[in-house]
């Protein structure tokens, strides 16, 4: 897969093991992207990557600009995306530290530039989202996992709420209720603009807390998330590398 792309979240601003071959600006319509691309090679395979939160991890998830970050990457030639996301866990098997590889997502944000399809128009387009995740990448995402060893969870719904704050136990249970399995603040508008911009899109989500109000109830600090992250992007680390060698 010579045209993959990845997008680095909370945990994940430098590849590790990432062998980089250089690093492209691209400037878009819809303004900066988050950072350069980085281009490089993984085991052997070429590889770009973009950190979403910015490469000093300082672009809050309703400030990340989205379509500059999926307009670059696509500009550049890049088919394939994997999104890497930090999401908290809702139902019982979302336990921290775990990979899933969503197949559903609810969008509970809002004041989003959401789409590319608002300005100019020859006429008003409706994508189809049915499943907002490319099947054939969020297959190979599964069997790479398998073959890596790792005990990833082959489907989920995503909750993608507005953040920065963390949600009340009172809309986590909102969550459940809906059929949300995790929830993260990433996962929209970025699917959606994906899917318009015709890239095969799948996310790779790791469970860094339990989500509000789930769990032994304490309260969660950043310290917490940065250490289950740790162990959690280590498994995605290996998971990627089962990827391009596939
Ligand atoms: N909620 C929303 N987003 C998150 C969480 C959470 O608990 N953990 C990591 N990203």
């Amino acid at each position: 897969m010579s045209d993959l792309a990845i997008i680095g979240g909370t945990g994940l601003t430098r590849l590790s093991g990432l062998e980089i071959t250089r690093r492209e600006v691209v400037h878009t319509p819809y303004g900066e992207p988050s950072g350069p691309v980085t281009h490089g090679r993984l085991l052997g395979h070429a590889v770009a990557f973009i950190p979403r939160h910015g490469s000093t991890h300082n672009i809050p998830p309703h400030r990340v600009n989205y379509r500059a970050n999926l307009w670059a990457l696509r500009h550049i030639g890049l088919t394939h995306v994997v999104a890497v996301a930090a999401v908290g866990g809702v139902t019982p098997a979302m336990e921290p530290c775990r990979v899933a590889i969503p197949d559903q997502v609810i969008d509970y944000t809002w004041a989003r530039a959401h789409t590319f399809f608002e300005e100019d128009l020859e006429h008003v387009t409706h994508i189809d989202f049915t499943e907002p995740y490319c099947a054939e990448l969020r297959a190979r995402l599964i069997q790479a996992g398998a073959s890596a060893g790792l005990d990833v969870i082959d489907k989920a719904t995503y909750g993608a709420t507005q953040g920065p704050r963390l949600e009340s136990a009172a809309e986590i249970d909102r969550l459940e209720r809906d059929g949300c399995d995790v929830v993260g603040m990433t996962g929209m508008p970025e699917a959606a603009l994906a899917r318009e911009l015709g890239l095969c899109y799948a996310s790779c989500a790791v469970v860094a807390n339990w989500a509000p109000g789930r769990g032994d109830g304490t309260v969660i600090t950043m310290d917490e998330i940065s250490a289950n992250l740790v162990s959690g992007m280590e498994k995605v680390k290996r998971l990627l590398e089962a990827l391009v060698t596939s």
